[in-house]
């Protein structure tokens, strides 16, 4: 293995668990028991009864039966195998074939936060987990903007989804019809890295939109100024600002159009991501065809994504990694991604587990 491919997370990277990541979206959650992997643990989560969301380990310690498959009453959650009952903290309260055992035990729960629509989990270790780190995405809750979103799984390591989304210059390719236009995969680009977040910035001045940005503005095909700024915000997060400048707009319509795509992705296995996605905008909000429009245009973007994705695990999983793939000037993002990422797992690695 070479020095430079070593520093490089790839998809036998071990997973970073002290992260907040996206477990679901909030609308999803009630008092039905769903059951998801995140970061190759299972869980299971459910609305406590006074609305609060409360995620436990799905799997019983007793004989590990998924507590995803056992009775919620009020808040308490029985397993149906021997009758273990949990607390919504994971705290054993009821143990009725041994009452007289008198031993502490625990399924593990998971700190939670619901915000903006969408709930984070921490499935690391709990200790670290600090609120203040969840990222602020006021483009999900705030009047002036509306948004779509979905959900799509990668039969991929999550490493691969964020180098696909550091890597533009894809767009022009794997994205012709919708995405990309001719002039993307040489544009200039800049990269940088500022407080540990990796941008990509990308200018067209003078461009043709793809169908996908201009029929949203109603711009048609007039040549305008089209920036995208991606971030690598964590191992959860993607982001990236999507301006459209049209400096000579036609009376009544506005100069700026601003789209905000996300991706939340969250490993689910070593081999397998979930991707949340939302596509926000701040024009045209009260036009009803323009979210069924965004949704299918840029889902099928995502789901070309995808294809391309499960086509590469799969040589790279038949094939091994020990193949040497060369690096193009368009990688400077990605690069820098996997070199953080894998910095961030060698050091969760290293970290002695902190005492409960
Ligand atoms: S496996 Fe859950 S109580 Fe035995
Ligand atoms: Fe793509």
């Amino acid at each position: 293995m070479n020095t430079q491919k070593s520093l490089l997370a790839d998809r036998y990277t071990p997973l970073i668990r002290n992260c907040w990541y996206v477990l679901g979206f909030a609308a999803e959650a009630d008092r039905q028991l769903r059951s998801r992997n995140i970061a190759g643990i299972a869980v299971v989560y459910f609305r406590r009864l006074d609305g609060s969301i409360a995620v436990l380990r799905d799997r019983c310690p007793h004989r590990s039966f998924p507590l995803s498959k056992g009775i919620l009453d009020g808040d308490r959650l029985t397993c149906l195998y021997h009758g273990l009952t949990f607390d919504p903290d994971g705290l054993c309260v009821a143990k009725p074939t041994n009452p007289d055992n008198a031993a502490e035990i625990r399924a593990g729960s998971f700190p939670v936060v619901e915000r903006q629509g969408v709930i984070w989990i921490w499935p690391g270790d709990p200790k670290l987990a600090d609120e203040a780190e969840i990222p602020e995405l006021p483009w999900l809750d705030q009047p002036g903007w509306d948004h779509v979103s979905g959900y799509l799984n990668f039969p991929s390591n999550y490493i691969a989804l964020h180098e696909n989304l550091m890597d533009l210059s894809h767009f022009a390719f794997l994205h012709a019809g919708n995405i990309g236009t001719p002039e993307y995969a040489d544009a200039p680009f800049r990269v940088r890295v500022e407080d540990g977040r990796i941008n990509l910035r990308r200018v067209l001045e003078d461009s043709p939109l793809p169908s996908l940005l201009s029929v949203p503005t109603d711009l048609g095909d007039k040549r305008v100024t089209r920036e995208t700024d991606t971030w690598w915000m964590s191992p959860a997060l993607n982001l990236t600002h999507s301006n459209v400048h049209d400096s000579t707009p036609d009376a009544g319509k506005p100069g700026l159009y601003s789209f905000k795509v996300i991706h939340f992705i969250t490993p689910e296995t070593q081999h397998t991501t979930h991707n949340f996605w939302a596509v926000a905008r701040d024009f045209r909000l009260d036009d009803p065809a323009i979210p069924a429009h965004t949704h299918a245009s840029f889902k099928v973007a995502f789901e070309e994504d995808r294809e391309a994705l499960d086509w590469i695990e799969q040589r790279q999983r038949r094939e091994g990694l020990e193949f040497g793939e060369v690096h193009l000037s368009s990688d400077k993002g990605g690069i820098l991604m996997r070199r953080r990422m894998k910095k961030l797992a060698l050091a969760e690695a290293e970290r002695p587990p902190s005492s409960s």
